[in-house]
């Protein structure tokens, strides 16, 4: 049995005024009945460690060099990001691939420097709108993916996936439960042939996400969870999120 994961992704948004309350509300929350993360702006990990260190709420970045250390102005480590007691860093949002023009080989060299340092990459995939009407989607997710599981190699299982169309990210358009799922089960099959694991790894699905759709799209088989955006800057609406995953 998968246990379920919901992970806020806060993007560019926060104030240290702002956070401190959120973060309070979160933990007054607990328990959970499944694994519950916000993924801050690197400033902002020194405070949530502070306010969740030796509970049970997890945290981690948005991204993380491919580089172990060295001359690479304006680049986070790994290592930097398990020195705050990040568990995770989101590798190859959408967001990333489309302003900073980053690759399927360079998501993969993200994703292997971190898990070299113990922060689990939470790896995103997902198809544009033009990508899904050529019908293309099953091909354009197996590709991304297929970069990260060879480079990984036999770390491979340790990751997690998140499936983010892009077309349903910050629009208020959710993929259905049933169009989800099936990329779900498409990458599921894809982790198990590759690595032997897929039957115990976890596939997030990200993209509008709100308290009102989570219950249906966490209710699909393979479907591990979520990957939050908007709504995971707002207290109630990310807790009732939580919520549904239990
Ligand atoms: P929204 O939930 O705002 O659509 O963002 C999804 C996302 O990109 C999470 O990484």
């Amino acid at each position: 049995m998968r246990r379920k994961l919901v992970v806020g992704n806060w993007k560019l948004h926060g104030s240290r005024a702002g956070n401190a309350p959120l973060l309070a509300a979160l933990a007054a929350a607990r328990p959970f009945a499944c694994d519950v993360a916000v993924c801050v702006p690197f400033p902002y990990l020194g405070d949530v460690a502070a306010a969740w260190s030796g509970g049970e709420l997890l945290w981690g970045a948005q991204d993380c060099s491919a580089h172990e250390q060295g001359a690479y102005t304006g680049e986070v480590a790994a290592a930097m990001l398990a020195d705050f007691g990040c568990r995770f860093a989101i590798v190859g949002h959408s967001e990333r691939r489309q302003f900073h023009h980053e690759s399927d080989p360079l998501v993969a060299d993200k994703a292997k420097a971190a898990l070299a340092r113990g922060v689990t990459p939470i790896v995103c995939v997902g198809e544009s709108l033009a990508q899904r009407e050529a019908g293309q989607t099953e091909e354009v997710v197996k590709r991304q993916l297929s970069v990260v599981i060879h480079t990984l190699g036999h770390c491979a299982g340790e990751m997690v996936v998140a499936y983010e169309p892009v077309w349903a990210i910050g629009t208020g358009r959710t993929a259905s439960p049933e169009q989800a799922q099936a990329v779900h089960a498409v990458l599921r099959a894809q982790l198990q042939a590759a690595t032997g694991h897929g039957e115990r790894m976890r596939i997030l699905y990200g993209g509008s996400v709100k308290a009102d759709n989570a219950a249906a799209l966490f209710a699909q088989p393979d479907i591990d969870g979520g990957l939050i955006g908007g709504a995971s800057l707002k207290a109630a609406e990310f807790i009732a999120i939580c919520r549904a995953a239990g």
